[in-house]
């Protein structure tokens, strides 16, 4: 049985992509600093796959811990979630961001080449792209991310491909995430982000928990159909079968390999909205507003090389990552912890 460590295996795709390894045979160890989730997941991982995960509670810059890891535990690979996501604070605090996701990914390189281990999956973003001048985004175009946090990805990207040209048996997969949404089916694991929620969908479930009053869509005059932004969704349990399908692609192939994990289609903020009525039941009153700086019109994933190489397709529509959300919202509301 193989061993994975999961940095940031308590987060929000990590706790799946847990779930996921743990399903798939995988021993887990894993590592999180828990600055952005709550140690309580773990009991609920447990709970969905009967099985238990090493747990270290402790950051990925700290190279004496990552080593002792490496030390008692015969890992195979490392999935590499733990990092800071929110762009507005990345603009604000760049170098924490730098700090966090750019030495933190290097320390934890440096302690896996020093233990052998020569096989990493990374949580990459669409962000990577900026605004290539296209919006149905090609792993072969061009990257110009425009905020810190998009550019923390992209330069770890970079460290990723120059580490596997120079070692040929290191073999690294650069995960680009479109949009996660949804939650595991049992209710138990989900995106439950402390304070006010800046993406759509936490902010919509909080709506229809009574939390928030309204929402506020952000530009209805967006060359779009409906004017509203358009967005790839993806359910994080299909993301979360990606990082396993990585695993196994990269066992047998080594390089660097960058790859879209999208739908392939896009969908409006009304739309979405609508699609989260419908499920819950819950109207979600909303108002528009000026656009979000930094916003873009409307991107999507052409999906079809994770199809090719990985075996890899999304499954789930809107309709069961709404579902999906609102059941974790009740279920977190009855017993939250
Ligand atoms: P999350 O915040 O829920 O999970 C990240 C986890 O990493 C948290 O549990 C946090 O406590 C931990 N962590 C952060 N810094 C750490 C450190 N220095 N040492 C140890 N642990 C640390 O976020 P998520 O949505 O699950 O995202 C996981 C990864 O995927 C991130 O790297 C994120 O940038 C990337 N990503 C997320 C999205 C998205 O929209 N959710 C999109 C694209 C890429
Ligand atoms: N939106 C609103 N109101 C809100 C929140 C969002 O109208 O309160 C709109 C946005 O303008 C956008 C859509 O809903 O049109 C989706 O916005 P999110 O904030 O949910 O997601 P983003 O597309 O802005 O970005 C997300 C992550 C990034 C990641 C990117 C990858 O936040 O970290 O997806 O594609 F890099």
């Amino acid at each position: 049985m193989k061993t994975i460590l999961v940095t940031g295996g308590t987060g929000y795709i990590g706790s799946h992509t847990v779930v996921s390894l743990l399903e798939n045979n995988y021993k887990v160890v894993i590592l999180d600093n828990l600055c952005n989730s709550k140690i309580s997941t773990l009991a609920r991982i447990e709970k969905i796959s009967s099985k238990t995960p090493d747990f270290y509670q402790g950051d990925i810059r700290d190279a004496t811990l990552l080593a002792s890891i490496f030390k008692n535990h015969p890992i195979s690979g490392v999935i590499h979630f733990a990092g800071l996501k929110a762009v507005g604070e990345s603009q604000k605090e760049p170098l924490k961001y730098y700090e966090n996701n750019v030495t933190g990914s290097i320390t934890l390189l440096n302690e896996m080449f020093k233990a052998n281990v020569k096989t990493f999956v990374f949580s990459s973003s669409a962000t990577v792209y900026g605004e290539p001048g296209s919006t149905q985004y090609e792993e072969g175009m061009s990257t110009i991310p425009i905020n810190v946090y998009g550019r923390t990805k992209f330069m770890i990207e970079e460290v990723l491909r120059d580490c596997a040209q120079a070692n040929p048996d290191f073999s690294v997969a650069c995960l680009r995430y479109f949009n996660p949404v949804g939650a595991h089916q049992s209710g138990l694991i989900g995106e439950n982000p402390v304070g006010t929620p800046n993406n759509l969908m936490p902010y919509v479930g909080q709506i229809a928990m009574g939390k928030l009053p309204m929402l506020k869509v952000f530009g209805n005059d967006y060359p779009t159909p409906d004017g509203t932004g358009l967005r790839d969704y993806i359910h994080v349990d299909d993301l979360a079968k990606g990082h396993v399908l990585a695993l196994s692609y990269l066992e047998k192939n080594s390089g660097a390999l960058t790859v879209n994990l999208g739908t392939g289609k896009p969908y409006s903020v009304l739309e979405m909205i609508a699609a989260f009525e419908k499920v819950s039941g819950k109207n979600i009153p909303y108002e528009f507003v000026d656009r979000r700086s930094g916003d873009l019109a409307e991107y999507y994933a052409n999906p079809s090389l994770a199809k090719k190489l990985l075996y890899w397709q999304a499954e789930h529509g809107i309709e069961r990552m709404c579902e999906d959300t609102w059941r974790f919202y009740q279920q977190v509301e009855l017993s939250h912890s």
